[in-house]
């Protein structure tokens, strides 16, 4: 066959580059097909962009294979690239030949009408096939690309954190093990498992971020980031929880907290501008069909200057708020996703970053403050969808990361000596922080849940697909 012929429909109605009456090869779904006596419409999708092109058969008895052509077929089309007649789009083809490709009878699931975003969560293998998640698939895909465009126009290099790790940089243990010990008959020694005999001679796990690994090569590159699959055995079930997901996480040397903030705040207002710019074709649908305010939300945050908030503040802001929370407020506790949409949809209406938290609710890497009881942490918020991005300024000071080590009950050094050692010799001072990839997209499509920015989402009791 001819495929490597074809014509893109985004190269007709995208790049706009391909010449009225030329003969074209469209190979596509059917979305829908219209049919009087005398003419028949067939609306083709091919995945290259949002639009569909219109095949126009002008003498439909000529093509008996047209009764088998149903929606959701796959099917070959060559004709003649045509200005359209109709209002709805600029063109047409007007079809020479029609070939049925895959056949698809009245049970495929996907017939024209609107289906809930919970059914077809289930349908997880077809909803790339609908214009929603066409739209969610294109734009992970366009803003994968721009956020490497945006750290190598920049100086940093990309960096291959490894999957497999043996630490818990995030020190909450919500770990996946990976093992290919027997799991009904593990090797027992002293009656516990003998970890040495598994396949790395430890206990290994699905890492739960690449910081620990970025730190080690910005201590000699300078400017890291890393982008990858990140894993964590949290069992909340909300909208914004996904048991994996992907996180880009720059690492710079010689950064404090501030450079860190400022690099934050910049790199999220690039990537709007970059979504408005260069996902144009999307966002228009997501502004139409998602989330009509979206266009001007993402507008509004370029626009806006973030509000930097020490924590303490943010604290004595919920505590005079007159506002009934589920959860406690106070010095020491988290900030909860109610606290966090208050301050930056309530108090602020933009998004805030607050910094410097206790110790005691942030992991061991954190930089300790003069103050001895707050960390150079630092978190994103954005109004709906809360925490998008969390960082800090690492301890570079070997004594003191080694004492708030102590401190937090990891007291296996030899675990973690790499970790020290480039505190050892040439310790420089250095900071980065985490941007959850589905959030940003979240925030960005106006999706209400992670679960449907994913292709294939991971979360508790659910790995279909
Ligand atoms: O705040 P987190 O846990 O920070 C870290 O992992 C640091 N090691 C990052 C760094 O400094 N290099 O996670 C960072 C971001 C969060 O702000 C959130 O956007 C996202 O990752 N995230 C999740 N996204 C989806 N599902 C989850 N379960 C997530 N957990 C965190
Ligand atoms: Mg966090």
């Amino acid at each position: 066959m001819d495929y490597k012929r074809r014509t893109k429909i985004a190269n007709i109605l995208i790049d706009d580059n391909v010449a009225v009456d030329s003969d074209v090869i469209i190979l596509g779904w059917v979305r829908t097909v219209r049919a009087s006596k005398t003419v028949t419409f067939i609306e083709i999708n091919d995945g290259s962009c949002m639009g569909n092109i219109q095949a126009v058969i002008t003498d439909p008895g000529k093509f008996p294979v047209l009764d088998k052509v149903l929606t959701g077929a796959s099917v070959r089309i060559q004709g003649k690239l045509s200005q359209s007649q109709g209002k709805e789009q600029k063109y047409e083809i007007v079809v020479g030949s029609l070939d049925l490709i895959g056949q698809a009878d009245a049970s495929y699931p996907l017939q024209k009408k609107r289906h809930s975003f919970e059914f077809l969560r289930e349908m997880a293998h077809l909803r790339p096939r609908t214009n929603t998640f066409g739209a969610v698939n294109r734009i992970r895909s366009k803003l994968a690309f721009g956020i490497h465009k945006y750290f190598q126009e920049r100086g940093f290099y990309y960096i291959h954190t490894p999957i497999i790790s043996a630490s818990d940089c995030e020190g909450a243990g919500e770990l996946f093990r990976v093992s290919s010990l027997d799991p009904i008959h593990p090797p027992i020694k002293e009656g516990n498992v003998d970890w040495d005999a598994d396949f790395f001679a430890t206990q290994t796990f699905l890492s739960v971020s690449g910081q620990l690994e970025a730190e080690l090569v910005a201590s000699s590159l300078g400017d890291v980031y890393t982008f990858g699959p990140t894993f964590r055995a949290e069992n909340s079930n909300t909208s914004r929880h996904a048991s994996e997901f992907w996180m880009i996480e720059p690492e710079m040397a010689w950064a404090e907290l501030d450079d860190n903030m400022d690099l934050a705040e910049d790199f999220v207002k690039w990537l709007f501008r970059y979504a408005l710019d260069d996902c144009a074709d999307e966002m228009a649908f997501f502004g139409r069909w998602i989330d009509k305010e979206v266009c001007q939300t993402l507008e509004g945050v370029i626009n806006s200057e973030f509000q930097r908030l020490p924590y303490s503040k943010a604290i004595r802001i919920l505590e005079d708020s007159k506002e009934s929370f589920e959860f406690p407020v106070g010095w020491g506790l988290d900030l909860q996703s109610e606290h966090e949409r208050y301050l930056t949809e309530k108090e602020f209406k933009r998004p805030v970053i607050v910094y410097d938290y206790p110790e005691e609710i942030k992991p061991f890497y954190m930089r300790v403050n003069d103050d001895g009881k707050t960390v150079r942490a630092m978190d994103v918020l954005v109004p709906k969808v809360g925490e998008i991005i969390g960082g800090s300024q690492r301890e570079e000071r070997y004594e003191i990361l080694k004492e708030r080590m102590l401190k937090k009950g990891i007291t296996d050094f030899d675990n973690y000596y790499w970790y020290l050692d480039i505190r050892r010799w040439g310790s420089v001072p250095h900071s980065g922080f985490g941007l959850g990839f589905e959030r940003a997209l979240m925030y960005i499509t106006g999706m209400g849940n992670i679960r449907d920015v994913l292709p294939f989402p991971r979360v508790p009791r659910w790995a279909k697909f």
